[in-house]
């Protein structure tokens, strides 16, 4: 087969017609530059802007901060800050279980005191708690050491609030969180003092 009769049988194919000098041309050398140009620019943008593709990183769809507002992290969970806290500190009395160590340590689940008043809760963890105390009937006679801010344990009003909100919803069902400022208003009205008693707690709210 000839040229001539491969050209016109490409030509019938195609439909297309050769150049003046009989030939097809090629693709420009410089649309060869321009796309692998293309190609170079796409990939630097991309590894510069991409943000790693990382779905916080740009958020379209946020919404777009006034000016002057302050971008802070939102407060941190009250049930986690709690559930930690009691891992640190109320565990190794009252048990990662809640149940205590009876008759050494009371229980935590199905308690009367974790059920009842928010304030007297409060009191017990800032200042301690000794002497008699009966919990689901049965008595305990011991010494809580207080855990909260200034005592060995040092935990601040957050942490005292999260541990109550997290001890009174996984052992009492109750949902209502207990505040860092009901903590804090009731340190500021107690002042600094030695542990409760529950003799004193019967005649506060
Ligand atoms: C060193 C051991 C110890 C630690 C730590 C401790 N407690 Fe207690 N807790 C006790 C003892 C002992 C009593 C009973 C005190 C008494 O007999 O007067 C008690 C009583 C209580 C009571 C009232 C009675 C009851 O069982 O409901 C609550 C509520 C309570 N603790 C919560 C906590 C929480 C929450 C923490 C952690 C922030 C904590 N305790 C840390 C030993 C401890």
């Amino acid at each position: 087969m000839s040229d001539e009769v491969l050209l016109s049988t490409h030509e019938k194919i195609l439909g297309k017609q050769p150049d003046e000098k009989g030939r097809y041309s090629r693709l420009p050398l410089g649309l060869l530059f321009f796309f692998s140009g293309l190609i170079f620019f796409g990939g630097t943008y991309l590894g510069r802007y991409s943000g790693y593709f990382h779905p916080q990183i740009y958020n379209e769809n946020a919404p777009v901060p006034k000016v002057g507002q302050l971008i802070v992290a939102p407060p941190a969970d009250p049930m986690v800050v709690g559930k930690a806290a009691y891992g640190a500190v109320c565990i190794a009395c009252h048990q990662p279980t809640g149940l205590g160590l009876p008759p050494a340590f009371p229980p935590l689940v199905g308690s009367e005191w974790v059920a009842g008043s928010e304030e007297r809760l409060i009191r017990i963890l800032l200042y301690g708690l000794q002497g008699p105390i009966k919990v689901k009937g049965a008595d305990f006679n011991g010494a809580m050491p207080a855990v909260g801010p200034g005592s060995g344990f040092n935990l601040n009003a957050e942490k005292v609030a999260g541990v109550l909100t997290f001890v009174r919803k996984e052992w009492a069902g109750i949902d209502k969180p207990i505040t860092a400022a009901k903590v804090t208003e009731i340190r500021g009205k107690e002042g600094s003092r030695g542990p409760m008693t529950v003799a004193e707690l019967e005649k506060m709210p």
